[in-house]
């Protein structure tokens, strides 16, 4: 088989991708190591940034979000005692929207589905092979049968555990990483949100997020031990845990009910230098991994897409092949803010182990400059709402 394109994986990196190259008449081949089922069952963030849903506009999966998206212009920021609410719109003239990654994924999917694009679920043994030629292929294994993709590009839109950053030379890549000593133990309840916006909060007890996906539908995190286990928290240990982390009047109006998903993450920062090799491109999980506080790990998954397509745009219509050339350098110089503002959020608002008390002073005088210099809330907000592409 031939393709203009190939991309491995068909996460929310890969369908965005192939979205957007086949409204430019662009072919590509779409590999997916799970089925679609197993893909739309994963419960992950639900914050949009503004560049984030443009982009969904433009490949035509906007009006589900449009319905559907709940547009927060602020966050509450919570630390012990004291509670800031950030005002985007003010600062920023900008809002987020809060729409699940999960029904992302699904309009993704349905879209695909509809222009009858090329999409193979369950491939083995993915290989992407000779990148740095000018002939590069994929191979790969389906039902035990071997199967080859010629193409002029590939996209390594494979997640973090993926294939395609392992088939770049390591002589050839550098790595930055950050494993935080904690997990976050996130729910999804059949229940009304405890606030209209986000609060994140800080406690002695540690970090929490009260995050929702609709006015019935909340998705609660707190933080937890890097090796606890799920079957230790029972529903009813979780909510006290949320309970005592939370500011007393959103604890005494919190709705409880039974958790409808259950799962701990690790929090983890992490960048792979460069996202290019000669034709292989890496996009999202891939090349860069964020801690959740802040939500940038789909936004920023979603802004390596914007680069990769416009350049493969400019190199198939026009013959300009500035932005190929240029990707890894435009792509990691925003992720690297990304990567900033994830981790400044992360060690603002988490109990760490090993803290001193000279580090919690650092973050309470942290947290007093943001409640009284708008200029710092004002950056906050610019980081939030998302960076310009
Ligand atoms: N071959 C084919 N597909 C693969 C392979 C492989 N060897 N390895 C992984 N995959 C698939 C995974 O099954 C998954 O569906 O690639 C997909 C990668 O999807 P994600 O991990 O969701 O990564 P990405 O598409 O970059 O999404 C952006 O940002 O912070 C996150 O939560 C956020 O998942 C979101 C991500
Ligand atoms: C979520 O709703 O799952 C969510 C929201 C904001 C975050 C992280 C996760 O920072």
């Amino acid at each position: 088989m031939r393709t203009q394109v190939a991309i491995v994986g068909g996460g929310p990196s890969g369908l965005l991708l192939a979205q957007l190259l086949h409204l430019q008449g662009i072919s590509s081949v779409v590999l997916e190591r799970k089925t679609k089922d197993y893909v739309l069952g994963r419960i992950r963030a639900g914050v949009l940034e503004v560049g984030l849903v443009d982009q969904l506009r433009a490949a035509g999966v906007g009006e589900r979000l449009d319905a559907d998206g709940i547009t927060h212009d602020g966050t509450v920021i919570s630390y012990g005692d004291e509670q800031i609410r950030i005002d985007f719109a003010a600062h920023t003239d900008q809002t987020v929207t809060v729409y699940g990654q999960t029904e992302v994924t699904r309009d993704l999917y349905a879209a695909r589905e509809e222009m009858g694009g090329a999409f193979v679920f369950e491939v083995e043994n993915v290989e992407i092979k000779d990148a740095d030629t000018d002939q590069p292929y994929v191979t790969y294994q389906k039902d035990g049968t071997g199967h080859r993709i010629d193409c002029d590009y590939v996209a390594g839109c494979d997640g973090f555990h993926g294939v395609s950053r392992q088939s770049i030379p390591t002589d050839k890549r550098k790595e930055f990483e950050k494993v935080y000593p904690f997990g976050w133990l996130g729910i999804l309840s059949e229940t009304p949100p405890v606030h209209e916006e986000l609060i994140y909060a800080s406690s002695d007890a540690g970090f929490a997020l009260c995050s929702m996906r609709n006015a019935n539908l909340s998705r609660y995190y707190i933080q937890c031990a890097m090796d606890d286990d799920v079957r230790n928290w029972s529903d009813d240990a979780f909510w006290d845990a949320l309970r005592r982390r939370i500011p007393a009047e959103h604890a005494e109006m919190l709705v409880t009910g039974p958790s409808i998903e259950k799962s701990i993450a690790p929090l983890r920062s992490f960048v792979c230098e460069p996202m290019q090799w000669g034709r292989l491109f890496l996009c999202g999980d891939a090349a860069h991994i964020v801690p959740p506080t802040g939500a940038k790990g789909l936004n920023t998954a979603a802004s390596d897409v914007h680069y990769l397509s416009q350049a493969l745009i400019a190199h198939y219509k026009d013959g300009d092949n500035s932005g190929i050339e240029g990707y890894s350098q435009k792509a990691l110089a925003r992720v690297w803010k990304a990567e900033r503002f994830s981790w400044w959020m992360t060690s603002l608002l988490h109990r760490f182990p090993d803290q001193s008390e000279f580090d919690i002073k650092m973050q309470q005088a942290d947290v007093a400059f943001l409640r009284d210099n708008a200029n710092a809330q004002a950056v906050l907000a610019q980081n939030y709402v998302g960076l310009p592409y």
